[in-house]
């Protein structure tokens, strides 16, 4: 970071905690390799007080804000605009400074994406299974969708869960795209090789050794499996996937690029891959690795 001085740009994130947040070494890091005198700052936020916040941050004249849980529904209302996708996903995470307020954009979405395209997997015309149907599985529904997958087997322990979604997602895209299943039901799954997006909480540290599905003959329809955790990094699942032979994925790029694509909009910048690689290793680095 440059010397902070009157010229000095704020970002920051708002949340509930806060302070396990690795979004500020993103932020700096990359202020620091693009020469921008900015700087970015967690802020808790108290329940209650997220439309105040969001005011506050426009009149100090913050340029961009993140928002983390438990406020990416909640924080909606306060916005003077909100991008497509992240409207019909009802989930912001990042707002960007606009005449008389905040525009509203959903860049975990575009994140994993971005996260996706890096390392060549494709959305597009693939058939993908996706384990869980929670705020997480939802909003990866809404992006397969988006991104015209072309079915997406959404596997959930509560079925009611994943056939809600399937029906929400389904509808706002005039589609039939989205196959709700029971979890357990996955020996049903047709034959083949699929991209498998693991959505679910399971497996997340300190349940390291935890994985959704334990069976290896589920594996053996996985040709790559993206887990969105990425605490602890090599995950239950991904062992599972490399162990069946396919490539396993964490959930750390797609942490590096939601910061990469809310950095772009807030200072209408390209970042490349190469600027990201950079921004991963200080990631890898607070993470101890
Ligand atoms: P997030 O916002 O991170 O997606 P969430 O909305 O609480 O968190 O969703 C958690 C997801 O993990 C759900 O799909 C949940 O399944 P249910 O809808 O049946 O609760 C799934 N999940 C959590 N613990 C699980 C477990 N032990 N076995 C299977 N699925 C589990």
């Amino acid at each position: 970071m440059e010397m902070i001085n009157g010229k000095t740009r704020t970002c920051g994130l708002i949340g509930n905690p806060v302070e396990h947040t690795m979004s500020p070494a993103i932020h700096n890091t990359l202020a620091e390799k693009c020469g921008h005198n900015l700087v970015y700052v967690p802020f808790f936020v108290e329940e209650r007080q997220v439309a105040d916040a969001v005011k506050g941050a426009y009149a100090l004249n913050i340029l961009g804000l993140n928002v983390t849980v438990p406020y990416k529904s909640e924080v909606i209302k306060s916005l003077v605009e909100v991008d497509e996708l992240a409207a019909k996903i009802g989930a912001v995470n990042t707002l960007v400074r606009t005449q008389g307020g905040y525009k509203g954009y959903n860049t975990d979405m575009s994140g994993l994406q971005r996260a996706m395209e890096s390392e060549g997997i494709r959305i597009e015309g693939e058939e993908i299974i996706l384990l869980g149907a929670g705020g997480a599985s939802r909003a990866v529904a809404y992006l397969c969708a988006s991104k015209k997958a072309k079915k997406v087997y959404m596997l959930n322990r509560t079925f009611d869960k994943a056939q809600k979604v399937a029906e929400e997602v389904n509808k706002a895209f005039g589609c039939e795209i989205i196959v709700p299943m029971l979890l357990s039901d996955y020996p049903k799954l047709p034959d083949g090789k699929f991209l498998t997006i693991q959505g679910t909480s399971v497996g997340l540290a300190p349940n390291d050794n935890e994985a959704v599905i334990e069976d290896t003959a589920f594996y053996q329809k996985v040709h790559t499996g993206f887990d969105l955790v990425y605490r602890p990094f090599t995950t239950r699942f991904m062992k599972l996937v490399k162990e069946a032979g396919g490539q396993a994925y964490n959930g750390l790029k797609m942490l590096l690029y939601q910061g990469v694509n809310a950095y772009e909009l807030w200072n209408q910048v390209e970042i490349s891959d190469k600027e990201a690689d950079a921004v991963y290793a200080k990631l890898k680095e607070e993470m101890g690795l």
